[in-house]
Parts: C-alpha cells; structure tokens; sequence
C-alpha cells in the first residue's frame, strides 16, 4: 500500500524538519484513537499533547509532530517532525493533502443537518467511487485539515464539514477545502447568540462561497427564509451557478414528495430534470430536505444521480441523531428516541415534529437546554411551547433556559421540572408506561444522555 504521507512530502508540506525517514499510513491527534503507523500530531487543548508523545511512540507511531521538546523521556533517535507551531503545521498539511488530490469535493456547512447530509454524501458519491469524508463532526480549525489531510491519495470524491462559532471562522476553513461545490443545509436560530441575528448567521454560512474554486457552484437551500440573502451573496461573490434544493417551485433540486412514518422516509426528488424516487430508513422529514441536498451536491460534483441515489436506501441517522430503539418499562415496552446529540432550535422543532408521528399511547417529550443563544434564549426556549403543545402529551423539562419553556405549558402537559439531566431521569423513568413513545433531546452540554442511559439500563 503507498504510504498517505512519505517523510519528504511531510517535510515539503510543513517545512519541519526529521531526521529520519518514515511512512505514515494515517493520522492522530488523539493517542487513544492511535493506529499503529499513524503520524501523531501534538495539538495543545484542555491538555498539551505533547505530554502524549512518548505513549503515541511506543504504541506504534510512525512519527510525531512536535514544536517543542517533549516532556519525559522520547527515545533515542525518535522520529520527531518538528515544526514551528503543530496546528499550523497541521493545517499545513490539511493543504498539502488537498492540493496533490484529483478528488472532487464538496463543502458542507448549515445552522444544522451538516452531518447528516455529508453522511448522506458518503454513501452516495460512495456510489460512484473511492470517497473521503471526515470520520465524525469534524467540522472546526483543527477538523477540517484533518479531514484533509487524511484524504487518500486515491480519492476521487470528497464531503468536508465545516462548522462555525464564533463569526470568519468559515471562510480560511473553506479556503482551505478549496470545494468545487459549496452547500448549505438550512439557516436557522442555532447558536444565535454568538452571532446575535439570523441575517448574520446567513451571511456568516454564506461566505463558504468565497472557499469555491473558479467554476464552483453554489448549492442552497430555497424554502430557507434567507435563500435570497445567501443566493445574493453567492453572486456578489462571483459565484456562477447557484442551485436551489427544496419544495420550492424553482427549486432545481425540487422534492417532489416527501413522506416520513415510523418505517422510514419516502422522497421523490427532480434533480435537474431526472426523476429519482427511494426510501431511507430514517424517521423526519428533515431527512428529506437533507437528502435533496445531498442529491444537489451530486449533481452539482458532475457525478451521475441515477447511479448514485439508490445508496440512500442504506441511510440511517446516527447515535444520539433520533435513532429508535425498545426499551423496557414495568409491565411492558416503551419507544426510546434518542436525539440526545444536538438541540438547537430548528433540531428541536424537528424532532418534536417526527415525535408527533410516532405511533403511541402517550409522547413524552424530554428536553434539556439548548445552549449558545445568548440573549435569544429565553425567548427560544418559551417559544417552542406551540410545538411541544401540539407533539407531546408531557413535556419534562430540565434547566435553567428550559423552565421558561415549562413555564409555558399548561399544567396537564408538565410532566416534571428539574435543575438537571441526572435529577430528572428518575422522573422520567417513573413516569413511563408500555405503549408509550419518549423522545430525549438537549445540546450535547444538557447531558442528555445521562437520561438515554438510565432509561436503558436493565434493573438488577
Ligand atoms: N434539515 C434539518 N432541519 C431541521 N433539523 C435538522 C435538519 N437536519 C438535522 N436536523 C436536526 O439536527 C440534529 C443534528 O443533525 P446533524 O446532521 O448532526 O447537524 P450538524 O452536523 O449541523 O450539527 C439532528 O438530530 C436533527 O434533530
Ligand atoms: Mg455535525
């Protein structure tokens, strides 16, 4: 097998020096997540990991990427590529490893459907042939060019997610991905308060235009509210083709139809004058504003839809991403839908939505708080009552921002209010009966899964 990266491309890429001559087969930032012949890239954050490198070394790393000399003993003659800075020298090589590729690639960015989508993307431009998409959310300034720089030279397509936080942070990191396709999923409140409006969220998602190479087209999302803000900025940036995904009657990627229940998702999607009909197993209709952008993101690479859309078949949401399963409760069963993973705005909406259609005795909507939305966030939470009205039966709540949502609710819909995820799940857990239908979801620092995991432990 060729080496991903030879010790004179590693050295032409970040211009550091090593003494010695390697090939590294793969790339790690984290030395628990280490294959043998991985190049180790020291990054500092809650830690330094340079702390790391002697254990990387000794459990098979080909190299480390250092900037400074590695506390503890490395050994003898280990081979240590030092650089002036190893988030640079990674981005360096996130470059580099772009550059040399013949891959076509796609950027994906959205207040929120970026996984899902390039998820989607994996397995239809898998389709097609050798793909590359980051392994998990990589999505941010050190996810990004480890995406890339973890491409295989053998690429021929690619789906890099890019994620944002804080305002510019978009731009460098599509530059970087140089997409020959620039999509985005939705805009909505997520984040919002580091941002402060939806305009500037738009315009922040928009300049993943500026990243497209020369040629490059513009997929965006045309039911979206601010479909003519970004599809004004994709021109103004001098973006020649936009192509428009959604129920849209100008849609050129238009969903057709679009049908979800407890089995999965039918859609029917005009990609370009083609017809494409086919069933996901995934519960939501926004999986179908997700796949009619995958699909816009296929036809847009210049890959062929017809080959590639029956792969969706084989789609289904990841842990923590509305995934389905049994659990047990006194006396019977009860439908778990984890959706732990991610609570912005639209998400929720979202998941109460396809809670509503779950066949059940009762619904159980259980939701802890959605961070980052700074002085938006009373407001959010108070303003998901309608929603949460109309989806669940009760509503327990837990959080300092979602009590304004409790608030909210008339009294037969409260299931319980506490301050926390590990106070509320023994509420929850009394409250469930057989033949109920319970969805959980919150941002990931709710801690909601504190509440999936005692819902499935097994009693003793
Ligand atoms: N197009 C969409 N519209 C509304 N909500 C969505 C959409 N796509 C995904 N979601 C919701 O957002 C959650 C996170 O989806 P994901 O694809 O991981 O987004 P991201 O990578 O942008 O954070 C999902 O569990 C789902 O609840
Ligand atoms: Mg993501």
């Amino acid at each position: 097998m060729t080496a991903l990266w030879t010790s004179a491309e590693l050295r032409a890429a970040t211009a550091g020096t090593l003494a010695v001559e390697v090939a590294v087969s793969g790339i790690a930032i984290d030395s628990r997540a280490m294959q043998p012949g991985d190049l180790f890239i020291a990054l500092r954050d809650a830690r330094d990991g340079h702390e790391f490198v002697p254990a990387a070394l000794a459990a098979g790393a080909a190299a480390a990427m250092v900037d400074h000399a590695v506390p503890g003993a490395a050994p003898l003659h280990a081979p240590l590529l030092h650089v002036a800075d190893t988030l640079a020298g990674l981005t360096a090589l996130g470059a580099a490893g772009r550059a040399r590729s013949k891959a076509r690639v796609a950027a994906i960015t959205g207040s929120v459907g970026k996984t899902g989508t390039k998820e989607m993307l994996r397995l239809l431009l898998g389709a097609l042939g050798p793909v590359h998409v980051p392994v998990a959310s990589y999505n941010n300034h050190w996810g990004v060019p480890l995406t890339l720089a973890r491409m295989p030279r053998e690429t021929a397509w690619a789906a890099i997610e890019i994620g944002m936080n804080n305002p510019g942070e978009i731009a460098p990191l599509a530059a970087l991905a140089r997409p020959h396709v620039a999509a985005i999923t939705m805009v909505g409140e997520a984040h919002v308060g580091h941002l402060g409006s939806v305009a500037a969220i738009a315009d922040e998602k928009a300049s993943i235009v500026t990243g497209l190479l020369p040629g490059g087209i513009a997929v965006l999302p045309r039911d979206n509210a601010s479909y003519a803000r970004l599809a004004a900025a994709a021109v103004a940036a001098g973006v020649g083709r936009v192509l428009g995904f959604g129920r849209h009657a100008a849609a050129e990627v238009r969903l057709l139809q679009a049908a979800t229940g407890p089995d999965g998702t039918r859609i029917e999607v005009d990609v370009l004058g083609q017809r494409i009909a086919l069933t996901m197993p995934a519960v939501g209709l926004h999986h179908a504003d997700n796949a009619a952008c995958a699909l816009a993101v296929v036809a847009a690479l210049g890959g062929d839809v017809a080959r590639a859309a029956p792969a969706l078949a084989g789609y289904a949401p990841g842990a923590g991403r509305g995934a389905a399963q049994t659990i047990a409760v006194p006396g019977g069963e009860a439908l778990l839908l984890d959706d732990s993973y991610n609570g912005q705005p639209p998400a929720m909406r979202a998941a109460l939505r396809n809670l509503a259609l779950r066949p059940a005795r009762r619904r159980l909507a259980v939701l802890g708080d959605m961070r980052e939305l700074g002085a938006y966030s009373a407001g959010l939470h108070r303003g998901l009552a309608a929603d949460a009205i109309a989806a669940a039966d009760l509503v327990f709540c837990c959080g300092p921002e979602m009590q304004h949502l409790y608030a909210a609710l008339p009294v037969d819909k409260q299931g319980a209010l506490a301050a926390d995820s590990t106070s509320l799940a023994p509420l929850v857990k009394a409250a469930l009966r057989p033949g109920d239908a319970v969805l959980v979801k919150g941002s990931l620092g709710s801690r909601m899964a504190v509440i999936i995991r005692a819902l499935t432990e097994t009693n003793p």
